[in-house]
């Protein structure tokens, strides 16, 4: 049986006073269960204070990027075993915003989830089509391109350790979410993926998150479809009763 897993992505907002502040209500919240796990990744410079909120809670840390080199000369960009260092367990790798606005290739990506992996911590590949891709059928050929890419050359000790997130790029900040169809059938594609490339035991213990305006009111659906283990929220992680709330849902859909 899979565990779910959800994690907030604060993308770039909060301030150091917001940022404990929500990681201390997480914190006191958040309900251990063996099934479900849950994280929250808040912007680089308040990594540190958050992980001291967490301490002694079921929340763990992850970071919401990383650059691929190990350390040197590289102004501004922050290693994976810094990452470590700080307390991370995950990092998020090829978020979509930074693929599509930062401008981030496959093949970064694919060097990004190297270095995670080589640092001990696990990797959140997110995968996702444009409008566009989705309007011209062509999405499961990007989300399969992404995939093929990211894991290229990657043994399957290695890729037993990945953490999936299909985040449909039309669907995140939009409020306009896939449907739980449209996210079980590129679940299933990304599962089927994995068991073509390794084997199907690996595909079965993947974790697959879905992202794209997950909320509280939409959760249920989605979390209660087969291949859907959980979320990766980004806008309602920022509210905890919300975030908590999504929790819950994942908690009962798991049991
Ligand atoms: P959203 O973001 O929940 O605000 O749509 C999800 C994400 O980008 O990870």
């Amino acid at each position: 049986m899979r565990p779910a897993f959800v994690a907030g992505n604060w993308k770039m907002h909060t301030s150091m006073a917001e940022a404990t502040k929500l990681a201390r209500a997480i914190a006191a919240r958040a309900r251990g269960s063996s099934n479900v796990i849950a994280a929250v990744c808040p912007p680089f410079p308040y990594l540190a204070a958050v992980r001291s909120e967490l301490e002694g809670s079921t929340v763990l840390l992850g970071a919401q990027d990383v650059y691929c080199e190990k350390n040197g000369a590289f102004t501004g960009e922050v290693s994976a075993a810094m990452l470590v260092d700080v307390g991370c367990t995950y990092c998020i790798v090829g978020h979509n915003e930074r693929r599509h606005i930062i401008g981030e290739s496959d093949a970064l990506v694919r060097r990004k989830v190297r270095a995670v992996l080589a640092a001990g911590l696990t990797p959140i590949v997110c995968v996702g089509e444009l409008a566009s891709e989705r309007d011209g059928e062509e999405t499961v050929g990007v989300v399969t391109a992404q995939l093929s890419s990211a894991i290229a050359g990657l043994p399957a000790d290695d890729a037993a350790r990945l953490v999936f997130a299909y985040e449909p790029v039309w669907a995140i900040g939009t409020g306009r979410n896939a449907t739980p169809d449209q996210a079980e059938e590129v679940h299933a594609h990304i599962r089927k993926f994995l068991a073509d490339r390794y084997n199907a035991s690996l595909a079965d213990r993947a974790v697959i998150q879905y992202g794209g305006s997950v909320k509280a009111s939409n959760a249920e659906s989605l979390l209660r479809q087969p291949n859907v283990d959980g979320a990766l929220v980004g806008g309602a992680s920022l509210d905890a009763t919300e975030f908590l709330a999504i929790l819950e849902t994942a908690t009962r859909a798991a049991s």
